[in-house]
């Protein structure tokens, strides 16, 4: 059985006394996934993990996806993103300021994240939290006309902050080369998504990288997706989690927002992201891990 407490009332564990480092039997593996799914936010203290045996708990949740900005992949591993403010001969050695705003990973892509997972190395002295917003309850809130108003609507994403034009500002999305951004094109996902997994609906990245509606005004789109933003991300709903070294914490991107928070670029903080796919087919999803989700639920 797993050892776990909760981060807060209402969602996110933490995990003591597991060692993800080796081989996890699937009896070993299926209560983490479970655990993973009901919590939405699973933290495992004290790893002590290889870019190696990182990519292989990783991919027991699902293929990996390299992150665009390829320049700040792990010189062993290109799954793992190194997110830090280190310089090493005056050039950054990782991402630093990577989203520092609400939204979901990989929303601009067709097949989005569904976990990401951060590995935590050096944790500045001050600050260096990530927030989470549960996107569950900020839909189970909404009133009833509004979620009938948003039902049938599909969001319309590209890669990059709908409230930052600057992309210079430390607020706006990571900047990508002019060849990054020529990969980057727009797609599209319904407004309110049934949990791949649970089933259970949550709003869907109404911050962050959705830019519009499909069919309505440009006006009328942006100002609907920043009520449900405005809405969506109240502190009632936020959980802000400050790391550890050695945390691995892995987070649902289905039914979370999520943002960094900004550090003094002088107090060194640096985390190796690892970011899995959902898989390519509904039957995938179901294969592997309803079962197990049904016998938590139960
Ligand atoms: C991320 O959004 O991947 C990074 C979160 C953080 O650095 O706190």
């Amino acid at each position: 059985m797993l050892n776990t407490k909760p981060l807060c009332p209402a969602f996110g564990l933490e995990a003591s006394g597991v060692d993800v480092s080796g081989a996890l039997s699937d009896a070993a593996f299926d209560e983490i996934a479970r655990t993973f799914f009901a919590a939405q936010i699973l933290v495992l203290r004290d790893q002590r993990l290889t870019p190696q045996q990182y990519l292989a708990f990783a991919r027991r949740f699902g293929p990996p996806e390299p992150h665009v900005i390829d320049q700040f992949h792990h010189p062993e591993e290109a799954n793992i993103l190194i997110l830090s403010n280190r310089r090493k001969d005056g050039q950054p050695i990782g991402l630093a300021d990577a989203g520092t705003y609400f939204h979901t990973d990989y929303s601009y892509l067709q097949v989005p994240a569904r976990a990401t997972m951060l590995y935590s190395i050096e944790v500045p002295k001050a600050g260096g939290n990530t927030l989470f917003a549960n996107q569950y309850a900020a839909y189970d809130d909404l009133p009833d006309a509004m979620k009938r108003r948003i039902a049938p609507l599909i969001a319309v994403h590209h890669y990059g902050n709908r409230k930052v034009a600057d992309e210079m500002s430390r607020v706006a999305a990571s900047p990508l080369t002019d060849e990054q951004k020529a990969k980057m094109p727009l797609i599209t996902h319904p407004l309110v998504r049934a949990h791949p997994v649970t089933g259970r609906k949550a709003l869907y990245a109404v911050s962050g990288s959705s830019y519009g509606i499909v069919g309505m005004p440009e006006e009328e789109a942006v100002a609907l997706l920043d009520e449900l933003a405005a809405h969506a991300t109240q502190p009632k709903y936020v959980l802000s989690y400050a790391y550890r070294v050695g945390d691995v914490v892995i987070w649902d991107n289905a039914s979370l927002l999520h943002s960094a928070t900004l550090t003094d670029p002088d107090d060194p903080r640096t985390l190796w992201r690892i970011t899995i796919k959902e898989p390519s087919s509904k039957l995938d999803a179901l294969e592997v891990l309803a079962p197990t989700f049904a016998a938590q639920a139960m």
